[in-house]
């Protein structure tokens, strides 16, 4: 009986400054990422987009069972299936599925369901969690593991000069449709990136935070 084979710890990333610095650097890059709802239709490249998909797919996840599937979208005409698919079920949202609070909520950051970035921004990435593993096997944590993989992406991406927005047209089943995948892989999260648009507007709402004091407890 053997145990598991283990190899020293690889080079770690080294900052070169203290942590505190560096955590401090990274912090106030973060600070700068906002989600977008204006993009450019500047191109960006697919080495680009494969860089950032390595970065998400380094992420931790259950037993290591990478249950995720970053799908990436750059023809036109899939784009303008994906906007017609959202906006349907955008429109069934805002006039019918959301509740009086919910729209209340929205307001302050002016969302409709107009969603014509869907087909500016050069890349929609689709990201399909996977409810089993290619092999049929076993995935846990699903949730835990492809939301901190998104978030992963969406670091990737503001590092490398980039916008997001993390879109959820919900339910998110047409995107299986339209794109040709397998029942067990289930919509996760609809990410266009890109550049934004000149004079790109973002919601005063969604910059602020609540104070550290209310989210951070140290015992
Ligand atoms: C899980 C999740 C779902 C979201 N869904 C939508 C969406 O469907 N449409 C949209 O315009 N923004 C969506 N957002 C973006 C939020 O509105 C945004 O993150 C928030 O207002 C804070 O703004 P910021 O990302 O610029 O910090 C979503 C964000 C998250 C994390």
């Amino acid at each position: 009986m053997h145990g598991p084979d283990l190899v020293p710890l690889p080079a770690r990333h080294d900052p070169g400054i203290a942590p505190e610095a560096a955590a401090r650097a990274f912090c106030e890059a973060m600070q700068k990422r906002r989600s977008i709802r204006e993009f450019s239709d500047r191109p960006v490249s697919k080495e680009t987009i494969e860089w950032i998909v390595r970065a998400a797919h380094s992420a931790p996840s259950g037993a290591n069972k990478q249950p995720w599937r970053f799908v990436c979208v750059q023809d036109a005409a899939t784009k303008r299936r994906i906007r017609l698919g959202a906006e349907a079920e955008e429109r069934e949202f805002y006039e019918r599925r959301a509740n009086d609070e919910w729209l209340a909520d929205l307001a302050p950051l002016g969302t409709d369901a107009e969603k014509p970035f869907l087909e500016i921004a050069p890349w929609l990435v689709v990201v399909f969690q996977l409810t089993k593993g290619d092999d049929g096997g076993q995935v846990y944590y699903l949730k835990e593991s492809v939301g901190i993989a998104c978030g992963m992406l969406l670091t990737a991406a503001h590092l490398a000069g980039l916008a997001t927005l993390t879109h959820t047209p919900s339910p998110m089943a047409f995107l299986n449709d339209i794109l040709g995948r397998p029942k067990h892989e289930r919509p996760f999260l609809l990410i266009p990136i890109g550049h934004p648009a000149d004079h790109c507007t973002v919601p005063r709402a969604a910059m602020q935070r609540r104070p550290l004091d209310d989210v951070m407890v140290v015992v």
